[in-house]
């Protein structure tokens, strides 16, 4: 068995075994379709503009990238807790917020083919399909309305909530009165927000419905361009700890006339994707414009009591601010790989282990009888403590490429010698280096490999898969 008990660094410090490969969207959307990722929404119906479903190892991949964002923020910290508020809000909240003053977008309608378009996002002065001429821009607001209640008046409408931020400001100090806990806090949450975009696309990128993870990092006003630049960092690293190569994102700071209406100070985590750099995260000195107009709106005070300087103040925010479906889609296009081994293609995914749907494969040779009670038994065997999966069709090459295509980092083989010697064949994705191993063993080797020990594969057993 594999004698080595050094902790392997993640993927961007281990020497990239990647491809700096450039890949197209139209690779990754039908990576995604072939591999039950990402499905188009109600596609037996023609699809629902820019809304998508997760199949059955998106919503593990998605699962994933929230929980090690979770983790991060809220269980590895003691000045981090949770929250998890409602969608819908009294309407009081989005006045306060300047949602419904600001959240506005420039939009123009071409004459002739009656395309909207964002007036900010087109070159040149007629319609970018046909040409035509456009109308003058109005603002166009991004909230989605619905109403409350059995009665369809002004009085009952209400908004889907366009970011999680503002279930955080308004808990605020339900929060601070009753987790006893002292500044600087934060306060995290992720869920979904909902915004009328004019115009979507590029896959999962912009959507109409998407998943926040958001953190509202409560300061001592004066303290507050230390925390900004401490997060900017932190977000940075969590997005590298989790494999995305470093040169495929960079930091961008706001010029003023771009911040956001409540932001003093705002820095894009850029990543470099398939159509160019774009935001992948936020993270935004929202000084204390929030506190200060739910104060304002609802006539409770919103302040903070400071113990040890004895003194009041409204603490000022740090907000790092990023999509679950964002990253995702960077996670899968900074993991996807082409290469060719003895002549045949092979796609595969360096998802970090932590972000991969399946984390062991349990593949017996074939659907032998023999075989299959012993391969049943430590399929039984890791299922409780690894997201496992059980295949026995077609031949072990084919399923050895369907786990590389979904990011498998391990897959166990049963041969006709493990019922001899009780051992089996563990083979490791990037490196394809196999270690031969007693079952007895099977779980605590495994468990030590997925917590980052490297495969150093002994040279007295190790093999490379042909
Ligand atoms: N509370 C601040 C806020 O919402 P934002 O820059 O509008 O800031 C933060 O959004 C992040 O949310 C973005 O960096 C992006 O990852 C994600 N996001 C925003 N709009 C999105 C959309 N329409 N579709 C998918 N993700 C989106």
């Amino acid at each position: 068995m594999n004698k080595a008990g050094k902790l392997s660094s993640d993927a961007s410090e281990k020497g990239d075994l990647r491809m700096p490969a450039k890949v197209d969207m139209d690779k990754i959307v039908s990576l995604c379709k072939r591999r039950g990722l990402v499905f188009p929404s109600s596609e037996i119906y023609g699809g629902l503009a820019s809304c998508w479903d997760y199949g059955p190892m998106g919503v593990e991949l998605k699962r994933n990238v929230r929980d090690a964002w979770w983790k991060a923020i809220v269980h590895e910290r003691d000045d981090v807790v949770g929250l998890d508020t409602s969608i819908m809000m009294h309407p009081g909240v989005w006045a306060a917020s300047g949602h419904i003053d600001s959240f506005t977008d420039p939009l123009v309608e071409c004459k002739s083919c009656h395309l909207r378009w964002r007036a900010d996002a087109i070159e040149g002065k007629g319609c970018p399909k046909c040409g035509g001429e456009l109308t003058e821009p109005r603002m166009f607001n991004l909230m989605f309305k619905t109403s409350m209640g059995p009665v369809e008046e002004e009085a009952s409408t209400i908004y889907l909530r366009p970011e999680t931020a503002q279930g955080i400001f308004v808990n605020f100090d339900n929060v601070i009165t009753t987790s006893r806990k002292k500044l600087p806090l934060g306060i995290a949450q992720i869920g979904k927000s909902f915004r009328n975009e004019i115009t979507t696309g590029n896959f999962i990128f912009r959507t109409r419905e998407f998943e926040h993870m958001e953190l509202e990092y409560f300061v001592k006003p004066g303290t507050d361009e230390k925390w900004l630049d401490y997060w900017v960092k932190e977000r940075f690293d969590w997005y590298v700890k989790l494999g995305i190569r470093k040169e495929n994102l960079r930091l961008r700071q706001h010029g003023k006339d771009e911040l956001a209406h409540y932001a003093r100070d705002c820095y894009d985590i850029d990543y470099l994707f398939p159509m160019g750099w774009s935001e992948l995260e936020g993270i935004a000195n929202r000084g204390d414009f929030d506190l200060i107009q739910h104060a304002k709106h609802s006539g409770k005070e919103l302040g903070y009591y400071d113990a040890e300087a004895d003194e009041k103040y409204v603490p000022y925010v740090i907000e790092p601010s990023a999509g679950v479906d964002r990253s995702v889609l960077a996670f899968l296009i900074d993991a996807y790989d082409e290469e060719e081994i003895e002549g045949e293609k092979r796609t595969l995914l360096h998802l970090h282990r932590d972000l991969a749907p399946i984390k062991v494969a349990v593949l017996p040779l074939s659907r032998n009888e023999k075989l299959t009670p012993l391969a049943k038994e430590v399929f039984n065997k890791l299922c409780p403590n690894f997201v496992t999966d059980y295949d026995d069709s077609q031949s072990i090459g084919r399923r050895y490429r369907r786990q590389d295509e979904i990011g498998t980092p391990f897959c166990v083989t049963i041969d006709f010698e493990s019922l001899e010697d009780k051992q089996v064949t563990i083979r490791e994705r990037d490196s394809l280096a196999q270690i031969r191993v007693p079952i007895e063993e099977l779980d605590k080797i495994l468990e030590a490999k997925l917590k980052g020990e490297a495969f150093d594969a002994s040279p007295l057993w190790a093999t490379r898969e042909k």
